[in-house]
């Protein structure tokens, strides 16, 4: 699962300058907000935290989890650049946790189809001193509960003349990245389908897609991971324009919103967990055959959700919808558009069905075909 922007940074922008910090607080390390690489979560909801911690090693590490453990308190890790899109990273409510893996003393962090074992550290009862530290060695079967992706990257600093595009101290673009798998049988259908799209109108298709990457292709193996790919499969990464006004359309917007409801409704599509906008986790989890085994594993392991958050438990199933259906919903991919409300009528768009894929409701200034 290495992510679409970990190898944009790796394959065009080597030895740019890193990323801001995610985690800024108003007092020290405390008073705090946390958010992604491109600084604004699909929601544009700030997220406040009551604390960070920035443990150094793997003692440090227990100890920031027993502390929170021993509060009752909420925590979430954030990774030392964000790496993640939605709110994963986000402990909800203004008492949570972070804790950071900036300064953690390891090499490597990312966890994913390869890994062979890891050090977890996870939530236990008061005569164990809050917190342990589990080792799950490449045959433990709780290695597929844990296994997903992450990314580190350094880089040094040039006083932002090498900074990323989406790097929100530069105000360069403003993207939301739309990246899903479908299984490699149903991929030549798909494809077909959006060469469909692509050939009613090429001059719209191309304006509704960021075009210096175009939609990037890869293949992914079937995993055992329980929130893995179940079958082979080939994952699509489309990276499109956002305005940064809360509910401006974006011309040419329904092109993208059309291919990610047909890959996701259509053609069981699996959203890529660190990146996408909300409608598209809607009822993602029931795509995944053993997702139970995964809720298990997190029970054993966090009892009493201390790691969960609002947007995990979503995500989920375990607890509400990650759709917001509210005005403008459609625009800002919170929802799929079912009435003209959720869009922005008083600009001319409007909820249509799609061009190609019929049951598809996009947001859009033309006229049904
Ligand atoms: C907490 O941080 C927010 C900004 O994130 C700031 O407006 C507020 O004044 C801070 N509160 C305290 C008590 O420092
Ligand atoms: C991290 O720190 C611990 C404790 O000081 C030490 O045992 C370990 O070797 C360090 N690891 C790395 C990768 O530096
Ligand atoms: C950034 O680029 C400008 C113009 O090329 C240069 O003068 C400046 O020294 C650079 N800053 C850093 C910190 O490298």
């Amino acid at each position: 699962m290495l992510s679409f922007l970990l190898v944009a940074i790796l394959l065009h922008l080597a030895g740019g300058s890193p990323p801001p910090e995610p985690v800024v607080c108003t007092d020290g390390t405390s008073n705090c907000t946390v958010t992604n690489s491109v600084g604004s979560f699909p929601d544009r909801v700030v997220c406040r935290a009551r604390s960070v911690t920035y443990p150094r090693t793997e003692q440090e590490l227990v100890g920031a989890v027993a502390a929170a453990v021993s509060a009752k308190r909420k925590m979430k890790v954030a990774t030392r650049y964000s790496h993640s899109i939605p709110k994963l990273m986000c402990p909800g409510g203004l008492d949570g946790a972070i804790i950071s893996t900036e300064r953690l003393n390891r090499t490597g962090s990312a966890v994913h189809e390869y890994v062979v074992g890891l050090r977890i550290v996870t939530p236990a009862p008061a005569s164990k001193g809050y917190a342990v530290v589990r080792e799950l060695g490449a045959d433990h079967p709780d290695l597929d509960a844990a296994k997903a992706s992450g990314a580190c990257i350094n880089s040094p600093e040039d006083g932002l003349n090498t900074s990323c595009p989406w790097d929100p101290r530069v105000r360069g673009s403003f993207s939301q990245n739309t990246d899903f798998s479908i299984a490699l049988s149903k991929a030549p259908a798909f494809v077909a389908e959006m060469q469909r799209l692509r050939d009613l109108s090429p001059d719209t298709f191309c304006a509704g897609i960021d075009t210096r990457f175009g939609v990037l292709i890869r293949y992914v193996k079937a995993s055992s991971a329980y929130l893995g790919k179940p079958e082979d499969s080939v994952d699509f990464d489309i990276v499109s324009y956002r305005s940064r006004t809360d509910g401006m359309p974006r011309a040419h917007a329904d092109v993208v919103d059309e291919i990610e409801q047909m890959a996701l409704h259509k053609y069981g599509g699996l959203p890529h967990w660190g990146k996408n906008r909300n409608f598209a986790f809607d009822g993602a989890i029931a795509k995944y055959p053993k997702a139970d085994e995964f809720l298990r594993v997190k029970d054993r392991y966090d009892p009493d959700g201390l790691f969960s958050s609002e947007w995990s438990d979503q995500v989920l199933g375990i607890n509400g919808s990650p759709n917001i259906v509210k005005e403008g919903c459609g625009v800002e991919g919170l929802c799929v558009c079912s009435e003209d409300s959720h869009c922005a009528p008083e600009q001319g768009y409007f909820c249509r069905p799609g061009k190609v894929h019929d049951e598809a409701r996009v947001c859009s200034t033309s006229v049904n075909p």
